[in-house]
């Protein structure tokens, strides 16, 4: 058995507990949000009658003890909470984005190391089977080693909330999931990027609803991406739509179910080389899926046998230094490099 106290009750808090109710012996013992009317709906909502209430973490996890924090927070309070998780023992999975500067990142990864606890961040995107299954087939070399990948991001969301007061809200709010999937389906490290925002005259945000960034990647891999949180009409999934461009084929995903890939023959038509259709595989058994589910899943299981998770917080950081250099570059329109 293992506890766990939940901090943050707003909008994402109901994806979070609908999942932790289909853990087997994991508890919610406790649930905390600073409107704390908030934490007594989410625990009258999901029969969590045992849990302690409160509005202060700190107060919380000094009267319940648990095993690891889930941070929900919003991301200009996630230091404050990871740094009193690890002052309290305990191991800490938090949603993305790690943090909400450079500084931030590195002060929480530091102190999860210092306090020796586990910390680990929400990349549901990674536990997606499309995305599972184009990482397989683009390890097994059917299109030859990646020369390019491409992603556009076309939606438009009205969230009410922090999102549209919160400065350069795409790339710090949703690019990382883009930034971080792509750096996991061509296991690619990043080395620079270019970045410009812009904002629609229609926009309903703040600053930074819309961006376009040129990451070049070790190895000569250039990874462009193309976003927008105010574009109605002809919208693209919240996955993205991708096209990864290989040496010897190209493989296309819309974001859903279409999945599609060709390699080149032998054989030409006029100046062009004809292509041939390949099969994608299957997803595999031991390919890890379900979103949160998943994720929180390998989270607990990793504090269980004492391993580190997949998105824990020590790589993540290299998926959040491309968020923080595409922002670096955009706000002084020069070229960044990306720092190990
Ligand atoms: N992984 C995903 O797919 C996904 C999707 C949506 C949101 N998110 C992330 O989840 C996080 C929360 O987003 P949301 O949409 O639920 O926001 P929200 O504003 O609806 O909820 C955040 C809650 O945190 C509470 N809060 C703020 N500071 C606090 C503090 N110091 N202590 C306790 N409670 C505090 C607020 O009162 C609010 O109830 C964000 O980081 C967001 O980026 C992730």
């Amino acid at each position: 058995m293992v506890n766990a106290v939940l901090v943050g009750c707003g909008a994402m808090s109901k994806a979070w507990l609908e999942a932790t109710a289909r853990i087997d012996g994991l508890t919610i013992s406790g649930l905390v949000d600073i409107d704390q009317a908030r934490a007594e709906a989410r625990a009258a909502e999901f029969g969590l009658s045992s849990a302690v209430v409160g509005a202060d973490l700190g107060t919380v996890l000094a009267q319940t003890s648990p095993d690891m924090v889930f941070d929900v927070v919003v991301p200009a309070a996630r230091r404050d909470v990871a740094l009193t998780a690890f002052r309290h023992g305990c191991h800490l999975l938090t949603e993305k984005p790690l943090a909400d500067t450079p500084e931030n990142a590195r002060d929480i990864v530091d102190a999860a190391r210092d306090a020796g606890r586990i910390h680990a961040v929400v990349q549901n995107r990674r536990y997606v089977s499309q995305v599972r299954r184009i990482r397989r087939f683009i390890d097994s070399g059917a299109i030859g080693a990646p020369t390019s990948i491409h992603c556009d991001f076309f939606v438009a969301p009205h969230f009410g909330g922090f999102r549209e007061e919160m400065r350069h809200v795409l790339l710090l709010d949703m690019a990382i999931h883009t930034f971080d999937a792509a750096r996991y389906l061509i296991a690619g490290q990043p080395k620079a990027v270019y970045c410009q925002e812009w904002e629609p005259k229609n926009s309903w945000y703040e600053q930074g609803s819309s961006a376009i960034a040129i990451f070049e990647m070790a190895g000569g891999a250039i990874f462009t991406y193309r976003g927008s949180w105010c574009a109605d009409g002809e919208r693209t999934s919240w996955e993205s739509a991708w096209r990864i461009v290989g040496e010897q084929g190209a493989l296309t995903w819309d974001g859903f179910d279409d999945i599609r890939a060709a390699v080149r023959t032998d054989e030409r038509d006029g100046i062009l080389e004809k292509q041939r259709p390949v099969e994608l595989p299957p997803l595999n058994p031991s390919d890890r899926i379900g979103g949160h589910l998943g994720v929180i899943q390998d989270f607990v299981a990793a504090v269980q046998n004492g391993t580190q998770p997949e998105t824990a917080g020590t790589d993540n950081i290299k998926s959040l230094a491309m968020v923080f250099g595409a922002i670096e570059s955009a706000e002084t329109g020069r070229r960044i490099a990306i720092e190990p």
